[in-house]
């Protein structure tokens, strides 16, 4: 267990943030990647925390801002012949995996994850071995590879589900790689689960004491938060949720202001669902704190309107996410029975309507 705690310790050296540009040159770029992505025969599949104004070329294209499930499905059952996903490096090769027809193209494939840089391979793959009996379930934030040694993959829209599917089964869980969504899956289910121990470095700064101060300033507000979130801000969550979860919950609350506990890109869409409410971000600095993204994902950030024109424009192999067959093959088994228990589940919810 030591290895990985120290694992989890690791300070990630961040990416350069990418140039401003002025409105000449964002004119120009847009302009640019609306003309490739139709010679390309190219759509846009952009995750929550990009920059707003990535989510709205991709909406302005006919692409689609989603979460991570959603852009897997999207991906996969559109008609375009490229894929320009906008998010971090595991999108793009779950994109791959569930595509490998398909050209997918991403603005640097040196978008990281904390999650995905804190779960080596060879590490996990030992984990897993000393704990035969288990289920393995990791997060979608995960290497190819990694996927490719579980039994099942998830992500957060549907992890309590899913964990209470396979609890009511008898099954024992290993959960990889994020320990406050597992102790937060635990702890809504009851079930036995040996967890990870990785973080998201967004998530894992949001600070109590100062959101207890945010909270007293504006009492009438809810509180939204990701279960990426450390348990302490959980606990003072009016809703907790995936991405999509929370803009589902902010448009149906009640309360006029939302305080938000997750990065703040999703802002853009949260705010078109419910234009007449206050956002608020919660606090990242305060007491003990190191702040050092802000709320605001560093990977995600790199997605920039230049770096997308590149990728377009170039292709090849700075911007051509390829996954080796084998091992294609061994980590769309998991990736296709999180979609199809969540095709199950939405069949649920319809049937119950
Ligand atoms: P969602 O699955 O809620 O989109 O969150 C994934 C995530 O953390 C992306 O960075
Ligand atoms: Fe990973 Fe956190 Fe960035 Fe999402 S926000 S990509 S979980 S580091």
């Amino acid at each position: 267990m030591s290895d990985i705690l120290d694992l989890n310790a690791a300070v990630y050296p961040f990416p350069p943030k990418p140039a401003c540009l002025n409105d000449t040159e964002k004119h120009f770029y847009k302009e640019k990647i609306k003309r490739l992505l139709k010679e390309r025969d190219a759509v846009m599949v952009a995750h929550y925390y990009t920059d707003p104004e990535i989510q709205a070329l991709a909406e302005e294209t006919g692409g689609c801002v989603a979460d991570s499930l959603e852009m897997a499905r999207f991906g996969s059952q559109h008609s375009a012949s490229t894929l320009l996903v906008a998010g971090v490096r595991f999108m793009g090769e779950t994109a791959k995996i569930l595509s490998p027809e398909k050209t997918v193209l991403m603005p640097t494939l040196h978008a990281e994850c904390s999650l995905d840089l804190g779960c080596p391979e060879q590490a996990f793959s030992d984990f897993c071995d000393s704990h035969p009996d288990r289920t393995v379930v990791v997060y979608a934030n995960t290497s190819a590879a990694v996927k490719a040694r579980a039994d099942w993959v998830v992500t957060s829209s549907i992890a309590v589900e899913l964990i209470e599917h396979l609890d009511s089964l008898g099954e024992k869980i290993i959960w990889a790689p994020d320990r406050h969504l597992g102790n937060y899956v635990r702890k809504q289910t009851g079930a036995d689960i040996l967890c990870w121990q990785g973080a998201c470095i967004v998530h894992d700064e949001f600070k109590t004491q100062a959101l207890t101060r945010m909270k007293a300033l504006y009492p009438d507000a809810a509180v939204l938060v990701h279960p990426e979130s450390p348990q302490a801000i959980v606990e003072m969550a009016d809703a907790v949720g995936s991405t999509s979860q929370l803009i589902q919950a902010a448009r149906t609350l009640p309360n006029n202001r939302l305080i938000v506990a997750t990065d703040r890109g999703i802002f853009y869409k949260m705010q078109q669902a419910c234009p007449d409410k206050e956002l608020f971000a919660a606090p990242t600095a305060g007491e003990g704190a190191s702040c050092r993204t802000c709320a605001h994902c560093p990977w995600m950030a790199m997605n920039g309107l230049k770096a997308i024109a590149d990728g377009l424009e170039q292709g090849g192999s700075q911007h051509a996410v390829e996954v080796e067959e084998s091992l294609r093959l061994k980590s769309l088994i998991p990736l296709n029975r999180m979609l199809d228990f969540a095709a199950g589940l939405k069949l649920r919810v319809q049937g119950n309507a």
